[in-house]
């Protein structure tokens, strides 16, 4: 058994949504331990359990007194716009044609995508993401130079290139044959490749035509377990111009259902000014919303409403949607989530988001029992935080006598810093350098 080990850690994950199923959705185990074999979990339990259990395993790696939680999914992010994260001053219809448009005719140039996907990727892993759904451009190349190296580094990743054929740069329009055959390509050459999954990629209603939106549907209906994304009521004046591109249409989600694309694994980015019909709508047909925190409050687009997601049951995994997102860490998504609901009087655990960051996050991408929590049979993505990752979080974290404080301390001040170790399918694929710690604590 060369490929079994033993992670010995204080472990921490999800059996469910905390907000619905309560505390006991959590599960911990206080110097715990973590088996894995051949790339997947074998077992969890009390180190002094599972070292007596598995006594023939001699590699044991210990990360005494951290935190061990399931690799970070990010539900929507951007491959394209890492390079023009924090763009100054917009709103989203003024920010994509001043900022993103820009940003993505340069993926044209396939050196220059597999450069950038290179260092999104490191970037992912620096923030303890291990799986990522994600948007790349409307060139075919962006996707492949992405998949390539996410490849290299046997991480589960979803991806698509962008389809989109009016209401942009001329130089960035394809056409729906075009949007159909270049998918359908890189579907054939990418979908199911080790953990690599494609995902059917219209930008937003605003810039596909009907017949585009229809050739979407077609790919879908050819290749069922294909993903969607899509773009959903981000912004009042989005929405206003959906209504008048779509006037047959009941509203925004309506002019995606009338084409077709609302279903199972269909996941929509942002999703904040929805009726109670699209709520009702989204659940019905298993779809999910992905909630962009740190976009949502860079771009002043609105306060997502996660109670009414909670009680229409509604699919909800976290985003970090850089480029308007503003940072690659789902800690500090996790933070701005909290404050999101606080302004809405509405209350949000650490324990609420940090399930929203694994196994909502796998929930919404149907990738439950894969990823997500440590369920003996899923891969052993995982990461281990350090809440010694600076002088001041040691000392903050001295006073956190709970499990929860210490958790909603390390995502209110956490980032990249308290990530110390990314896992994926078991091994090590990311050590942080060492931090520097108060002389007096440990
Ligand atoms: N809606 C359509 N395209 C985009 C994009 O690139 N970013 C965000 N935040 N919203 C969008
Ligand atoms: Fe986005």
């Amino acid at each position: 058994h060369a490929k079994r080990k033993i992670i010995c850690a204080d472990i921490l994950d999800f059996l469910d949504d905390p907000s619905i199923a309560g505390d006991d959705a959590v599960r911990y185990f206080e110097q715990g331990a973590l088996v894995i074999d051949q790339g997947k979990v074998l077992d969890l339990g009390a180190e002094k359990d599972i070292v007596a259990k598995y006594a023939d395993i001699t590699e044991v790696v210990r990360h005494d007194g951290k935190l061990l939680v399931p690799g970070l999914i990010d539900t929507h992010i951007h491959l394209p716009q890492t390079e023009m994260i924090g763009s100054h001053g917009e709103q989203l219809l003024t920010w994509l044609t001043e900022y993103a448009f820009p940003t993505e005719k340069k993926f044209a140039d396939h050196a220059y995508a597999a450069d950038i996907s290179k260092r999104f990727l490191d970037e992912l892993l620096r923030n303890g993401t291990t799986t990522a759904m994600v948007f790349g451009t409307v060139h075919p190349e962006s996707v492949d130079a992405f998949f390539t190296e996410a490849q290299q580094r046997r991480m589960r990743m979803i991806a698509g290139k962008v389809l989109m054929d009016r209401n942009c740069p001329e130089d960035l329009a394809d056409t729906p044959e075009l949007g159909y055959s270049q998918s359908k390509a890189l579907i054939e050459k990418w979908h199911n490749v080790d953990r690599l999954a494609y995902a059917v990629t219209p930008r937003f209603a605003p810039t596909s035509s009907h017949e585009q939106l229809a050739a979407c549907k077609q790919l879908l209906d050819e290749y069922p377990d294909v993903y969607m994304q899509s773009h959903l009521s981000e912004n009042i004046e989005e929405c206003e111009w959906v209504d008048k591109l779509f006037p047959a249409s009941d509203d925004y989600l309506g002019a995606y259902e009338d084409a077709g694309l609302v279903r199972k694994r269909a996941v929509f980015a942002h999703g904040i000014h929805l009726s109670e019909r699209e709520l009702i709508s989204l659940a019905k047909h298993q779809a999910a919303l992905s909630h962009c925190p740190t976009s949502n409050l860079f771009l002043g687009s609105g306060l997502f409403n996660l109670k009414a997601c909670e009680k229409h049951k509604v699919t909800v995994g976290m985003g970090t949607d850089v480029g308007a997102g503003t940072s690659f860490s789902l800690l500090q998504t996790g933070s701005e989530a909290y404050k999101i609901q606080q302004l809405q009087g509405e209350n949000f655990t650490a324990f609420k988001g940090l399930y929203l960051a694994t196994l909502g996050g796998a929930r919404a991408l149907d990738l439950e029992g894969s990823i997500g929590n440590f369920t003996p049979g899923c891969e052993a993505d995982f990461v281990i935080l350090d809440h010694h990752a600076t002088p001041f979080l040691s000392f903050r974290l001295q006073h956190a006598k709970t499990l929860h404080e210490r958790l909603f301390a390390i995502m209110m001040l956490g980032d990249d810093r308290c990530i110390e170790h990314t896992y994926v399918l078991g091994d090590c694929i990311y050590q942080r350098d060492a931090q520097p710690q108060f002389a007096s604590s440990n």
